[in-house]
């Protein structure tokens, strides 16, 4: 907001950390709240913890006032600069009240106090991860300052009929004129990050539920009258996760009351706040009429995943933003491993590392990239990562695999136990879980402070006269900024070995003296190291990293017969698709090369061809084995990035498959799915309709009419917006004038329906090739659309920038300029937002020349201004280098 750069940022880090010099024992706030003005009455009891004066952070506030010790002081009696309000006491408690002045509706970041849709009709929210409580009043806004909170608002009632805040409720009634009030007390101390208030017209459904220890609660989701009806399937999904996290973990509710609030104005998923957890209605409202298949489980996970917080992050918080991972790295893991037991768990993996491959692997090997602890920071918003959260939780998996399954759960009881109401660090993370079993696992420190994506190399060496099969493991992390040598990281390695007839061999390493059964975990711990397998009948293939067991890139020279075999028999449903991928891998190598029959391309073909008439094959995994890696993640096989080049390569290949399995068997399993359809949320159904779409788009490869026709008819009569989007995206993306009329009708029936406009907008976004751009600049006089909201933003020109390769990248650099321009626009309303965008630079090193020069000029450009926000200055200075 007002932090331009002209004002040199500061650098945080990580090895200056002090604990603070006063904490706080209890926060009274009182809130008089108003659209244009509202007010904060702030008394804290601060607690003196060391030999400096009182700094309390303070930005964008106008004080009224300010008292210590029941004493108002005046001007030269304090200093207020540089966002820091600074007064020096005698003793080691005082108490000091302040009184600001805050104005909501001017408040475009939506960090702090703001308001949700339009002046009249919009209501009050807060959000303060990381450093929003700053906005509101003065305070120590650190996560390692635990307070007792005691909230009341105040404000007129028919503008403002309901009044939330985190807590307990302990009173409200009526005030003259017209006003209101009501109180909240919080008994668990908590940092100001997770402070929250929500004000205006709302509606609710309710539910009771009782804790496994016997606690009654009642849970409230909120939303504006429009959308309750969207909110049943949210209700059930916090309704599991809270039975889910009892089972799994032993973790309780605490408070009398939960509420979740639904917005549309937000700008990341959702937010943990204490007891009034606040979504992006993109995460919380679905219905079969407006929401797709993909979209209800991502309502289930983000709803779990901000439950789950209640205790990885609300009990057990954060000492300082470095350690954010803490939080979310093993929060994001808790909602997978939620996620795989309510769905499919192979397929959940599959997602979940086709996440980490398109969204960190790259961040990770770009300008960007950052340890999963940052030992430096200017802006913490932007350390929101896929690495912070996608690797962190890759991190805690690969220790929960080193203990076991229940010596991570006494790991995780002990964590929990040991600091309860504690601000922790991720080495108190560790040794909590190595003390509950009597393990240290200080060595996997190392993976939270190296950058890079590790490159796993494997060989194999049948020795047949020997009967012995020996594997070399080899790491490398290739160096990143400020890490020129990295060192040898503990790589779990999960295998399994493969006679010829698909068979898992029965493993025991030279010098045990008994085999294991069919799989184990071998650890790499130096930079290279063998294990050798004794009694190997015959040469075997290896299956290796089962289950993804380590985040890496690995590096093994496989024969195509080999991932085929691995294709056709391996049990284990992540690295059966993770063969394939490896497999399309070496055919688009070919297909490059300019060897289209090559034997990679013909194996990969004919073993899908293969598995598509397998009737034991879940249609789910069928569709994910139908899907070779993206455009984004092809990237890595080219020495320059031509995203033209490698789309007509990747369709190249896919027009193979297609040929090999048969446009007529393509058709007829197609028709096959069409007769089976069904609006219904069964895994049968989903399976259904995601193999269906992808059957679409390998049919629009071989015959484009043909596709046309069917998508056209699949739009008309689509029981579900999952059909109706597929068959829409695959008509606009064939063929622009199928499109036209489609795209009007789904404009016009959607009108109003901000998510589901949303994907109108995203589906066109993605039009291939140079077209793209024109659309979306023709997209931008929609009168639906607009900068403000960060979904829309998001819809529009995120997708273009970060998922439309051959769009964005038009060799002109037209669209580069274009977005330049956007970034300046959309930074003056709101810095998260625009940095985020901007992260679409990130790979302008690896273009091809043309646009690599085009790009870096756009770049060079922006980050050389003096009068963008921090956050914005932050992600450009970096991309720049
Ligand atoms: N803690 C939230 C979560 O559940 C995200 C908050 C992000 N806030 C921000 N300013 N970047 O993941
Ligand atoms: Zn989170």
């Amino acid at each position: 907001m007002s932090d331009r750069s002209d004002t040199p940022t500061a650098v945080i880090r990580l090895a200056d950390y002090r604990p603070p010099a006063w904490t706080v024992e209890h926060v009274d706030l009182a809130f008089d709240l108003g659209i244009d003005r509202s007010e904060v009455l702030a008394t804290l009891d601060l607690v003196r913890q060391a030999d400096e004066p009182i700094r309390l952070n303070g930005e964008g506030l106008e004080l009224l006032e300010l008292h210590v010790d029941g004493r108002r002081l005046v001007e030269g009696e304090y200093i207020l600069a540089n966002g820091v309000l600074e007064v020096g006491v005698e003793g080691d408690r005082c108490t000091l009240v302040t009184r600001v002045a805050l104005r909501p509706a001017e408040n475009t970041a939506f960090e702090g106090l703001y308001l949700s849709g339009s002046r009249d009709k919009g209501f009050l929210l807060t959000q303060c991860e990381a450093e929003g409580f700053r906005h509101i009043t003065y305070y120590p806004d650190r996560p390692d300052v635990l307070a007792k909170y005691t909230v009341t608002l105040r404000a007129d009632k028919a503008r403002f009929p309901v009044l939330l805040a985190g807590g307990n409720p302990d009173g409200a009634g009526d005030l003259p004129d017209g006003r209101h009030w009501a109180r909240f007390v919080d008994p668990h101390p908590k940092p100001s990050y997770l402070f929250a208030l929500v004000a205006g017209r709302l509606e609710r459904i309710s539910q009771d539920y009782t804790t496994a220890d016997g606690r009654k609660v009642d849970l409230h989701i909120w939303a504006e009258a429009d959308v309750i009806d969207r909110c049943d399937y949210a209700m059930d999904s916090l309704v599991r996760s809270m039975r889910w996290d009892e089972q799994a973990y032993g973790r309780n509710y605490d408070l009398d009351v939960f509420h979740v609030v639904a917005t549309h104005d937000f700008n990341m998923g959702a937010m943990e706040n204490k007891g009034l957890n606040i979504f992006n209605a993109k995460y919380l409202l679905a219905d079969p009429d407006s929401s797709t298949d993909d979209e209800y489980r991502h309502v289930e996970a983000v709803v779990a995943h901000e439950y789950f917080h209640n205790w990885s992050g609300n009990r057990v918080t954060c000492r300082d933003w470095f350690q954010l991972s803490l939080k979310e790295g093993l929060t994001v893991f808790r909602e997978q491993s939620f996620s795989a037991d309510m769905n499919s768990a192979p397929l959940k993996r599959i997602e979940d590392v086709a996440l980490l491959r398109r969204a960190q692997f790259p961040e990770d090997a770009g300008p960007l990239s950052h340890p999963v602890r940052p030992s430096q920071y200017s802006e913490i918003n932007n350390f929101y990562t896929a690495t912070v959260y996608e690797k962190g939780a890759e991190l805690v998996r690969m220790i929960a695999g080193h203990l076991g399954h229940d010596g991570f759960r006494k790991g995780m009881d002990l964590y929990f136990e040991r600091h309860d109401g504690e601000a922790a660090t991720i080495e108190d993370y560790l040794k909590a879980l190595g003390d509950a079993n009597g393990v240290d696992l200080s060595a996997y420190l190392a993976w939270y402070g190296q950058a890079g994506t590790p490159r796993l190399s494997a060989e194999g060496r049948y020795e047949a006269d020997k009967h012995r099969y020996r594997l070399l493991l080899r790491q490398r992390t290739p160096a990143s900024a400020g890490q020129p040598n990295k060192q040898a990281l503990p790589v779990p390695v999960r295998l399994s070995l493969f006679d010829a007839n698909g068979r898992a061999m029965p493993l025991r390493l030279e010098g045990e003296s008994a085999a294991d059964a069919g799989e184990r975990t071998v650890v790499l711990t130096q930079a290279e190291q063998a294990f050798v397998f004794e009694d190997i009948a015959s040469a075997p293939v290896a299956s290796l990293l089962r289950g993804f067991s380590a985040p890496v890139v690995l590096e093994c020279e496989y024969a195509p017969a080999e991932l085929a075999l691995l294709l056709r028999h391996d049990a284990d449903g992540f690295n059966r698709w993770d063969a394939g991928q490896q497999l399309a891998g070496l055919a688009y190598d070919e297909y490059r090369d300019g060897k289209p029959e090559g034997a990679a391309v013909v194996a990969w073909a004919s073993a899908l061809a293969g598995l598509f008439h397998d009737a034991s094959i879940d249609d789910a995994l069928l569709a994910e084995l139908l899907t070779p890696p993206g455009e984004i993640e092809l990237v890595e096989r080219q020495a320059e990035r031509d995203p033209e080049r490698i789309r007509a390569i990747r369709r190249g290949m896919l027009r193979a498959l297609a040929k090999a399995i048969g446009i007529d068997a393509l058709k007829a399993r197609y028709a096959a799915l069409r007769e089976a359809a069904s609006d219904g949320l069964d895994a049968a159904s989903q399976s259904r309709r995601q193999l269906k779409r992808r059957l679409l788009d390998l049919i629009a490869l071989v015959d484009a009419s043909g596709a046309v026709a069917l998508a056209g008819a699949q739009y008309s009569d689509a029981p579900s917006m999952t059909d109706r989007l597929a068959a829409l995206t695959t008509l606009a993306v064939t063929d622009a004038a199928a499109g036209e009329q489609p795209l009007a009708h789904f404009r016009q029936r959607y009108d109003g329906n901000a998510l589901a406009l949303d994907k109108w907008f995203a589906a066109q976004a993605q039009l291939p090739g140079d077209a793209a751009l024109a659309r979306v600049q023709a997209l931008e006089d929609d009168p639906a659309f607009t900068l403000k909201n960060p979904n829309r933003v998001q819809a529009l020109l995120g997708t273009f920038a970060r998922a439309n390769p051959t769009g964005f990248h038009r060799a002109d650099g037209a669209a580069y300029r274009w977005l330049g321009d956007r970034l300046v626009a959309i930074d003056a309303l709101n810095p998260q937002v625009a940095a985020r965008v901007a992260t679409a630079f990130n790979g302008w090193k690896r273009l091809e020349a043309t646009r690599r020069e085009a790009a870096h000029a756009v770049v060079a450009e922006l980050a050389a201004r003096k009068d963008l926000s921090r956050d914005l200055t932050d992600i450009l200075a970096r991309v720049a280098l």
